[in-house]
């Protein structure tokens, strides 16, 4: 099955594609590399022996995507593509919207154009706010979202739950994932951020190799066991899979399906420092910062709706998560 893949050059995008190829899955990638390298496609090659056909282009060009699908006979699409730094999208809110909204107008028009009835989106657990419980269920109330990047993922659940309204035979998937992180245990892929991480894992990997002094622990007064934050990680090659088993059962299906993708278990900030020391056999320097506005105390994943209908369940610790970025890091101490 030919699938495009927009944003397949990206850090949980390249994963799904070496997975797809695993499993017999021909990805195709759309991806413009603002923020991904070209070296990723060595990487997936070198890994699964197949060079996947590769367009560098913007998924807001409808011509451009028009021509990729005239060019093969695509049967699904999964939509990585989009801005994903919660800091940057406050700074540029009009680039946020238009990449991550517009782009996914433009892509849904195309699609139509072509008779590509079936879409996988990533969406993000950030539609739930400050969740009033946990495990969140996929029920749970979703909009109280506090950044442009959150709001945009949100407007985007929304345009295509109105599209899939208007026209029923299509299969529409939103795919709220929790905290992803790890790297393939190869070592040769894994999260590059450019410039300054702002998630936790890549942060405390770059401590790790000695590219930062410290982490900043964003507060140890949150009603938590130990007073730091609690997320649901979930490793991306646990991830990768869910998107395999999203597109062969439900993606098969009309409808507007909706999952969560994480583990069903949180983890404290200092449980994952303490983890990745471990992994790494390195001492990770830290001090206790004020929280970081926006933040939520805590949030995991109630797991039961993708295990019963898409057959997947993650299976990876949080040991595998940290030594697998471990092995990224230092083989790639300044990423591709
Ligand atoms: P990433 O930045 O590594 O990958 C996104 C890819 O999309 C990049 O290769 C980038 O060059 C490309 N891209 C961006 N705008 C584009 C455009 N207009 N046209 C074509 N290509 C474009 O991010 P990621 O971590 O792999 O995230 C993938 C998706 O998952 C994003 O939509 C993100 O919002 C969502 N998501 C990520 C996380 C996370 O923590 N990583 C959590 C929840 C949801
Ligand atoms: C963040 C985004 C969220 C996005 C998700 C995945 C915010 C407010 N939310 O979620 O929209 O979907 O990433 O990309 O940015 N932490 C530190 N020090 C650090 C970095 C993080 O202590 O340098 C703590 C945070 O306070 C939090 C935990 O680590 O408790 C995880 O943070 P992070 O990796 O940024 O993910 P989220 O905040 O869950």
């Amino acid at each position: 099955m030919k699938v495009l893949v927009t944003g397949g050059m990206g850090y949980i995008g390249s994963h799904t594609c070496v997975q797809m190829l695993q499993a017999g899955l021909e990805p195709i990638i759309v991806d413009n590399l603002c923020n991904s390298k070209l070296a990723v496609l060595d990487r997936i090659e070198a890994l699964t022996k197949v060079r996947p056909i590769f367009y560098q282009g913007d998924v807001r060009d409808q011509a451009f995507l028009d021509k990729v699908f005239s060019e093969h006979d695509i049967q699904s699409v999964i939509h990585f593509a989009g801005l994903k730094a919660v800091g940057e999208s406050v700074a540029k809110p009009l680039e946020y919207y238009d990449n991550n909204v517009n782009g996914s107008l433009v892509l849904a028009r195309a699609m139509r154009t072509a008779g590509v009835k079936s879409i996988v989106f990533s969406s993000s657990a950030t539609v739930y706010g400050d969740p009033t419980s946990v495990p969140i269920t996929e029920d749970s109330p979703v909009g109280a979202t506090t950044n442009p990047y959150g709001r945009s993922k949100y407007i985007v659940e929304c345009c295509f739950s109105d599209f899939y309204d208007s026209q029923p035979d299509w299969s529409i998937t939103l795919l709220r994932y929790f905290n992803p992180v790890g790297a393939h245990p190869s070592g040769s892929m894994g999260e590059d951020p450019q410039g300054t991480p702002n998630n936790l894992m890549p942060f405390i990997a770059q401590v790790a190799v000695g590219r930062r002094d410290k982490l900043s622990v964003f507060g140890d007064d949150y009603p938590t066991p130990d007073g730091t934050g609690v997320r649901d990680y979930i490793h991306v090659m646990d991830l990768a899979d869910g998107h395999i088993a999203a597109l062969n059962t439900v993606g098969q299906k009309s409808g507007l399906h909706i999952y969560n993708l994480g583990t069903g278990n949180g983890s404290s900030v200092i449980e994952m420092v303490n983890a990745f020391s471990e992994a790494s056999g390195k001492e990770i320097a830290y001090e206790i910062c004020p929280r970081r506005p926006g933040d939520i105390a805590e949030c995991w994943a109630s797991t039961s709706k993708a295990e019963q209908d898409l057959g997947w369940k993650a299976s990876r610790s949080i040991m595998e998560m940290t030594a697998d970025t471990w092995n990224w890091q230092s083989k790639n101490p300044q990423g591709y």
